[in-house]
């Protein structure tokens, strides 16, 4: 058998198959469909310094190759998580690592120092919400802003900062290079893409902010391009995720980069879909030769 463990900026995950923030919400009702355990780890639900409501409905739309969302972080606030989801979560073996978003640089230092002394093993710094004002997008796509949040998040963390990217930009790289420069031990992507649907009966965007987040399967090539020119302009290890539903999706994923792998639009139809590209791509690694999972980070040949 494979040997699926890896390593993400020194944390160690017993596979690369990690549940993306927002699709397992904070763990709770997933243990009824199979032990936690099983998974690499887990990103929590995105955080904030306060509750919130998060913006109207309607906020979710179907397309037929992914989702579109502009949930606008709902969440109960950092402090209630510390208080009533971390120990449940910290009942399973699995790497713990808590997403957050704030308005102003300071509010993801709180953040950092107070989940940092609660124990989570990672931190991922969300940049890359593209459905509120202030914060949010506003980070991801300017460099400057961008490693103006890693810094003073590094300066309060005492786990490893990984910062969650946006596709949302023409390039890339640049952004993950002043992330990178101002300290950052690992990256994330891809955030959802920005999108829209529109009812043509009503003539009414489908959604009450007009425009959301796509994820998906329609998402996955994006992922695999950002994934591969990240991991060409920057030396830190990336999270990938982006339309992730079998082996061979993480597999792509992985060549192209990545040393885990997220699974999140494929947790809604399927809770189990984590399991199942788990050992897709163990299935993958073992028909490749490989002694482990981990030897596909990267492996992309050139034409
Ligand atoms: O698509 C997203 N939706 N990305 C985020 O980072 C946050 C989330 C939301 O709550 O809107």
């Amino acid at each position: 058998p494979v040997d699926q463990s890896v390593d993400l900026a020194g944390v160690r995950l017993k596979n690369p198959i990690v549940v993306a923030s927002g699709t397992f919400g904070f763990g709770r009702e997933y243990g009824q469909f199979y032990d936690l355990s099983e998974l690499g780890g887990i990103c929590a639900k995105g955080l904030t310094l306060h509750r919130r409501e998060g913006n109207p409905p309607p906020r979710i739309a179907e397309t037929p190759m992914g989702i579109l969302n502009s949930v606008g972080l709902q969440n109960p606030g950092v402090d209630a998580f510390i208080e009533h989801e971390l120990p449940e979560l910290r009942k399973h073996d699995l790497v713990v690592i808590a997403n957050i978003s704030g308005n102003t640089p300071e509010e993801y230092g709180i953040m950092c120092e107070k989940l940092s002394e609660a124990g989570v093993d990672m931190i991922e710094v969300n940049i890359s919400c593209p459905n509120v004002k202030a914060g949010g997008l506003a980070y991801g796509t300017k460099p400057e802003l961008a490693a103006e949040v890693t810094r003073v998040a590094k300066e309060h963390a005492t786990v490893p900062v990984m910062v969650k990217l946006s596709p949302n930009v023409t390039d890339v790289t640049e952004i993950a290079r002043a992330v990178a420069d101002a300290g950052a031990d690992a990256l994330s992507l891809i955030n959802t893409l920005r999108g829209m649907r529109i009812d043509v009966n009503t003539r009414r965007p489908i959604l009450k902010m007009n425009t959301g987040g796509l994820s998906g399967p329609a998402v996955l090539p994006v992922a695999v391009r950002m994934v591969w020119e990240v991991a060409n302009a920057v030396d830190l290890p990336i999270l990938g995720m982006g339309g992730v539903a079998k082996g061979e999706d993480a597999a792509q994923l992985m060549l192209a980069g990545a040393s885990a792998v997220a699974v999140g639009t494929a947790c809604f139809a399927d809770p189990y879909a984590p399991i199942r590209v788990r050992d897709g791509l163990a299935q993958i690694a073992c028909a490749q030769g490989l002694d482990k999972v981990s030897d596909l980070t990267g492996g992309v040949r050139p034409w």
